[in-house]
């Protein structure tokens, strides 16, 4: 079983961003307890950061025509971007939406989601531990 796991933009300096609402981890801790926990449910997991829209489109598309599933945390995209959900509802597989940060319950912008009716499950505010829920969704299905 094979899971793409896609960051966008700023994920890359995520170690500066706001602890409190991020965790103060870096891409690369954060990428390493992701496949850590892959591992111990048994799938492959694929990890991608960019900060270029159309980049991250071509790998929705991609990961999403040879990957069981997806986990996508797209960051400030995923309240505006539909170019993103429409390469995203041509995934196989499950979507799942992952939030560091409680986005529910930030400013008004960031309670919106293009993405929340086209993903299977979603998680928000759970910090790194949102991500080992979303791999256990996937691999439940
Ligand atoms: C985020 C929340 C977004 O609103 C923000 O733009 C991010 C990170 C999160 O993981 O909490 O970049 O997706």
């Amino acid at each position: 079983m094979l899971i793409g796991v896609l960051h966008g933009p700023n994920f890359n300096v995520l170690e500066r961003r706001d602890p409190a609402l991020y965790g103060g981890l870096s891409l690369h801790e954060l990428e390493a307890r992701i496949r850590g926990w892959g591992e111990e449910l048994g799938c492959d997991v694929l990890c991608r950061q960019t900060n270029s829209e159309g980049e991250y489109i071509e790998w929705c598309q991609e990961l999403g025509e040879s990957g069981d599933g997806l986990i996508v945390n797209p960051g400030a995209w995923s309240h505006y971007s539909y170019a993103i959900r429409d390469a995203l509802e041509l995934a196989r597989g499950p979507v799942v939406e992952v939030h560091l940060s409680d986005v529910d319950n930030r400013e008004e912008w960031r309670r919106r989601s293009v993405l929340m009716e086209i993903a299977a499950h979603r998680v928000v505010g759970k910090g790194p531990e949102g991500y080992r829920e979303a791999l256990e969704f996937l691999v439940r299905r």
